[in-house]
């Protein structure tokens, strides 16, 4: 799976010229999942554009409340009305600029998959964690609350992206030893949790500064299904991406 996170980027005329590109030179890939995840507003249009190809769409943030008193928030009804098949859940953005919770993200994953989506569940320890050795304290804190009460069926149908937050947007990517040795982490943990056949069966994503000429290096791991890039995921770099990803 090679997922593209935009972020807070692209106005609805730009996201329109760049999904046709993307399904001018990638919208017949058959071997992968592609998925964007626009910014809401853009999500109309990117979907129109997109709608006989096989790249999915998917939204950066939704409230898991069904609707109400939520001023600036999007639910999932909203979303779903919209055919976006995937959620972003627990960024580490939304983690620490927005002060979300382990318990609220956990809320959201449930409401998520209640509605019939699949909630990619982001991860990822900082650089203070990581020199404090605190690395897979913090992945499994994170795994665990995220996934709390639910059930193997549901588990299988989420994506969890492995995110150092030290190497979202500043160039510095994880090691391929580093990485491997997180996701095999986080993969031996679902095992723990809900069974080596259910934790074979979760895709398990990298992000964190990829680029064209890193990605070969890390697709190429054992515990890595794919990739959810941000910046190169702006640029024409993301076809390029899925071409290494084949
Ligand atoms: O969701 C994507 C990640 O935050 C990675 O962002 O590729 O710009 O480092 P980046």
């Amino acid at each position: 799976m090679v997922a593209g996170n935009w972020k807070m980027n692209k106005s609805p005329t730009e996201a329109k010229l760049f999904a046709g590109l993307l399904a001018s030179k990638i919208g017949k890939e058959t071997v992968m999942d592609i998925v964007v995840f626009p910014p809401a507003i853009d999500i109309p249009f990117v979907v129109d554009v997109l709608k006989d190809t096989n790249i999915g769409v998917g939204v950066q943030n939704v409230h898991p409340k069904e609707k109400g008193a939520f001023t600036g928030e999007t639910s999932l009804l909203m979303v779903k009305d919209l055919s976006v098949e995937y959620v972003l859940v627990g960024h580490s953005e939304r983690r620490h600029i927005f002060g979300e919770s382990d318990e609220f993200i956990n809320e959201k994953v449930k409401a998520v998959l209640s509605a019939g989506l699949r909630p990619v569940l982001c991860v990822g320890e900082t650089l203070e964690e990581r020199e404090k050795g605190l690395t897979k304290n913090v992945l499994e804190r994170q795994i665990r609350l995220g996934l709390f009460g639910l059930e193997k069926e549901d588990v299988v149908n989420t994506v969890i992206a492995y995110e150092p937050v030290w190497a979202i947007g500043t160039g510095v990517v994880a090691t391929p030893e580093q990485a491997e040795e997180a996701m095999a982490f986080i993969r031996s943990l679902l095992g723990e949790l809900y069974g080596m056949e259910t934790a074979e069966n979760v895709r398990i994503l990298y992000g964190g500064s990829i680029k064209p000429e890193n990605f070969d290096a890390l697709i190429r791991l054992k515990n890595v299904d794919g990739g959810l890039v941000g910046g190169a995921s702006l640029k024409e770099s993301f076809i390029e991406l899925v071409e290494i990803a084949k």
